[in-house]
């Protein structure tokens, strides 16, 4: 059967302009492209889970708008059901912009319609996240929904991944519901700023881009690798990587073959434009951990 996943996050229209560099204080310079791309961490999560065989329910808010009119559609063009992501009246959808250089990425991400989710739009789908294999959580809408999700999924023996980003501190009855946190170095620091991040080591898997990430397995510290592909643009690695790691571990992988399948997937997803393009089918993992077996 196919895994039936819960994303509870957000639903962004990326506005990406590429650039040889970045323009100074009051300077303005040219930029070389401008693309409209759907992004946001949960739909990018659903999308990438979608793609790698799963099905995916995804609750949300979108804005009553052109750009939330065309990320519903491409939601559903990529099999993701919305049909709890709610239309909001008062806030516009939510966008991020971004701005690729040769050096890096700069995203600024104004949430809109995501900060109108609100936890009884969770309750409404406690039958719906009572049968998913996993829930997949980040923390770009209101933390109190977070909460609601993690605590229902709880409730119903279903297990929770939380991807916590962008950081924030977290309170520790959160961190204690949840099985999986996946944060960068820098966003294990911020969410662990209240809490003993010893006391909860071994839910933590940090993920450090090309070098692939740390999990702690009896014990000891345990890196698991990453691949080098050439890279066009990292947004959305991390995402690939959520998806991919609910995916895996909805098949009953053990965490280190799950991380490794999920390295796969963010390393194919970095080698094309936008968070959601390069984001693989499951054949495309497989194959890829073929040739790059040792
Ligand atoms: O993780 C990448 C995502 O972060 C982008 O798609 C952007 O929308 C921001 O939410
Ligand atoms: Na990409």
């Amino acid at each position: 059967a196919k895994p039936v996943i819960t994303v509870v996050g957000s639903i962004n229209m990326d506005l990406v302009t590429i650039a040889s560099r970045f323009p100074s204080q009051g300077e303005t310079i040219l930029g070389e492209e401008f693309h409209l791309i759907p992004g946001g961490k949960g739909a990018n999560q659903a999308v990438a889970a979608a793609r790698l065989g799963a099905d995916v329910h995804m609750i949300g808010a979108v804005g009553k708008d052109a750009f939330g009119t065309e990320l519903l559609r491409s939601l559903e063009r990529e099999g993701v059901h919305i049909d709890n992501v709610k239309p909001v009246t008062d806030k516009g959808t939510g966008i991020a912009s971004i701005t690729i250089s040769e050096q890096d990425n700069r995203i600024i991400v104004v949430p809109g319609a995501n900060h109108a989710l609100r936890p009884e739009d969770i309750d409404r789908c406690e039958e719906m996240i009572a049968k998913s294999d996993v829930c997949v959580l980040q923390l770009e809408i209101p933390l109190s929904v977070v909460e609601r999700a993690a605590f229902l999924a709880k409730k119903h023996g279903v297990r929770v991944i939380l991807n916590p980003a962008p950081a924030q501190p977290l309170p520790q009855k959160l961190i204690e519901q949840v099985d999986f946190l996946t944060p960068n170095e820098h966003e294990r620091d911020i969410i662990f700023e209240q809490v003993d991040a010893d006391a909860f080591a071994d839910k933590v898997i940090v993920t450090e881009g090309a070098r692939g990430v740390t999990i702690r397995k009896d014990g000891k510290q345990m890196l698991i690798p990453g691949f080098r592909v050439p890279v066009v643009d990292t947004t959305g690695a991390g995402d690939t990587f959520n998806g991919a790691l609910a995916v895996a571990l909805s098949k009953g992988m053990s965490l280190e073959e799950a991380c490794l399948f999920a390295n796969a997937a963010a390393a194919l997803s970095v080698t094309k434009l936008g968070a959601q393009g390069g984001m693989p089918m499951k054949e495309e993992v497989e194959r890829f951990l073929k040739e790059n077996a040792e």
